[in-house]
């Protein structure tokens, strides 16, 4: 509930960090939370960019990454094992590095390496300081020439998520429900599906209600779905699915994709909620969307009892990492 007042926070410092260069593309490095940051930028590249971004969520850093390459290592912890292993390497490349991160290692290795580091606020969870990271590396594209989104544009989406933090509430609730009863109540396979260019917004729904909500989600996406998945469904073992359909209202193909995925889901026990995204453009209906979903797998996890903060999990493979990655 307090991502305007992270917006706010990164549009003050809109214009402060920039990077001087000619780059040939951005290199996002970092994983979960964090990572998903270089998801939403490659989706804003790919819809309306004019550099491409790709995502590394890896230890390993793409072989063709040289001197024209922007590498932006991101870990909110700053501690992250496959990130910091990636910086590393990066560092030891020619490429051009800027980290993001509200201290730990990654921020001592930046001032060390002398690289431009941005902070985001601390103690948060990672994943509900999309907004303070995906906000500051979007102020530090534009004043570096390779703008994906404008400061007027970020301040009106501040003002679009604002006007419908309620809404998104209203909506969260609902499907907090609706998953309360169909995949807790029911025992239903938990499907999200959408169409293309919303792949990583049903990723990032995905893991908010794997992390916050502890529940095995699957993702279909539209129209890549109807040349494997499809076929799944002509004999599967599950027979019972409960599905989150996200859909863009401004995209016809992209409605209609979706709704012929319905039409296979019902050939089973299936149960659907739509999820009809608001906002003017794709950096709104992104916000406007994490928001519904982060809501909703929190109220989620409130309903069955358990802490949408804690995720055991994660710090079992964490303490596991640092032995997994030794040579
Ligand atoms: C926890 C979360 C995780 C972390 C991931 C990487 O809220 O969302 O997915 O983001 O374990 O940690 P950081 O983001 O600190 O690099």
């Amino acid at each position: 509930m307090n991502w305007p007042k992270q917006i706010k926070g990164a549009l003050e410092s809109w214009g402060k960090y920039r990077v001087e260069g000619l780059f040939n593309e951005v290199l996002v490095v970092g994983m979960g939370g964090s990572g998903i940051v270089g998801d939403y930028l490659q989706v804003l590249s790919l819809t309306r960019g004019s550099i491409p971004v790709y995502t590394v969520k890896s230890h390993i850093l793409p072989s063709f990454v040289d001197e024209n390459t922007l590498i932006l290592a991101v870990s909110y912890s700053g501690n992250t094992h496959e990130t910091l292993s990636a910086l590393r390497k990066a560092i030891a490349s020619r490429a051009k590095v800027v980290t993001v991160s509200s201290g730990g290692i990654l921020e001592n290795e930046a001032l060390k390496h002398k690289l431009l580091h941005i902070p985001v606020p601390s103690g948060l969870q990672p994943r509900a300081s999309l907004p303070a990271m995906l906000y500051s590396i979007l102020g530090l594209l534009d004043s570096s020439g390779y703008s994906l989104v404008t400061g007027k544009e970020a301040y009106e989406s501040l003002k679009f998520l604002e006007a419908n933090t309620e809404h998104a509430e209203l909506v969260a609730g609902e499907i907090a429900k609706w998953v309360y009863e169909k995949v807790i109540g029911e025992e239903r396979l938990f499907v999200i599906a959408t169409h293309t260019p919303l792949d990583s917004l049903a990723l990032r729904g995905k893991n908010e209600f794997n992390e916050n909500s502890k529940l095995i989600v699957n993702v279909d996406i539209a129209p890549e779905w109807m040349h494997n998945s499809i076929v799944g469904y002509e004999h599967p073992v599950t027979r019972r699915f409960f599905t989150l359909e996200i859909v863009d209202p401004e995209d016809e193909a992209g409605f209609k994709l979706v709704e012929f995925m319905e039409k296979i889901y019902s050939q089973h026990d299936a149960v659907a909620y739509k999820l009809t995204l608001r906002g003017g453009n794709i950096l709104e209906k992104l916000m406007y969307g994490s928001l519904v979903l982060g809501l909703s797998s929190v109220m989620l996890a409130e309903l069955r009892g358990l802490n949408p903060a804690e995720t055991k999990n994660i710090t079992l493979y964490k303490q596991e990492a640092s032995k997994i990655f030794h040579k």
